[in-house]
């Protein structure tokens, strides 16, 4: 079955308050875009073209208003609703008839991720048919995360989830793939102290089947936090100084869908018509002219 992938975009978004007391915290903007098309993105950057967008009930609608049925960029999306944020692992279980028994991938709609190298990375993610493959990533304040142990062959051996006391400054990223079983396993979770579905616990129940793989994001890639006021500026820096250098932009949706062949030159020229009065719809009808679709 073909994998598929879910976006989970709800949550409350408290830490970023007032900015997110009319609006979701993942149509928020990073630099020129809202942050949902980063995930969105890295989800179609693995070849995932269904894919299901779970948010609050005040939010859905702003989602498809956003993105409709997502055909314009060859790909087909769904939505559903989590009525209260009670935990990541919750996506799955939301999301069971959606995925109908396929694998899939879960991704945060506010987690950025970005390396020259990570398309093939997470491709070859894509391909396991059989666990569940994680990603980790070093950072200087393990206690705010899901924080991984591993032996000296680096295979994990646990996860803590926020712990008081980190054993390692590897901590799990919010881009998680599943096989089949991940919905039945979620079923069989039970509250947190915190009263969440704790992904964690999801991660924990795969390591026990030992059929859970760690993935390290070492040097070269970057997975951005945007769970502050601070960090949400810094990503808006961070993409700006690397599209004005690089040349070439990150998270854009159209540039994948185009790329992959799923959609065709003169489509990319409509969405970039749409788009004409700015420098956004200026790139989309330039790649056209640069000629590199695959
Ligand atoms: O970002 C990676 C971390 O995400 C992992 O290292 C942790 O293991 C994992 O538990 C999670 O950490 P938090 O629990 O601190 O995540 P947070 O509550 O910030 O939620 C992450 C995003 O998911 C946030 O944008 C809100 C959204 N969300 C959260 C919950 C609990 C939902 O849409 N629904 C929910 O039920």
């Amino acid at each position: 079955m073909t994998r598929r992938g879910i976006i989970l975009a709800g949550g409350a978004g408290t830490r970023l308050y007032p900015a997110t007391l009319a609006i979701s915290k993942q149509l928020l903007p990073i630099f020129d875009k809202p942050m949902v098309y980063y995930p969105l993105t890295t989800l179609m950057m693995c070849g995932i073209k269904e894919i299901l967008i779970i948010s609050t009930p005040e939010d859905t609608p702003k989602y498809k208003q956003l993105f409709g049925n997502g055909h314009q960029w060859g790909i087909h999306l769904e939505y559903a609703i989590q009525p209260s944020p009670d935990g990541l692992a919750q996506a799955l279980i939301i999301a069971e008839d959606f995925l109908n028994k396929s694998p899939s991938t879960l991704i945060l709609g506010d987690n950025l991720f970005f390396g020259a190298g990570l398309e093939k990375l997470l491709q070859q993610a894509f391909k396991q048919t059989k666990g569940a493959t994680i990603f980790s990533h070093p950072v200087n304040n393990p206690k705010r995360y899901g924080v991984v142990t591993m032996d000296e062959h680096g295979n994990a051996t646990g996860i803590e989830e926020k712990p008081e006391n980190p054993k390692s400054n590897f901590v799990v990223t919010g881009i998680y793939f599943y096989d089949e079983e991940a919905s039945s396993l979620a079923r069989t979770l039970k509250p947190s102290a915190r009263g969440e579905l704790e992904i964690t616990d999801l991660n924990c129940l795969y390591l026990e089947q030992k059929t859970l793989k760690v993935t390290q994001l070492g040097k070269g890639y970057t997975w951005l936090d945007t769970g502050t006021h601070n960090s949400l500026l810094q990503a808006s820096k961070y993409v700006q100084t690397l599209q004005h250098y690089h040349g070439h932009k990150i998270g854009c949706p159209e540039e994948v869908s185009w790329k992959k062949g799923w959609i065709s030159s003169e489509q990319l020229l409509t969405l970039a018509q749409a788009l004409s009065k700015n420098e956004y719809g200026l790139y989309l009808r330039n790649l056209i002219h640069e000629g590199n679709q695959s």
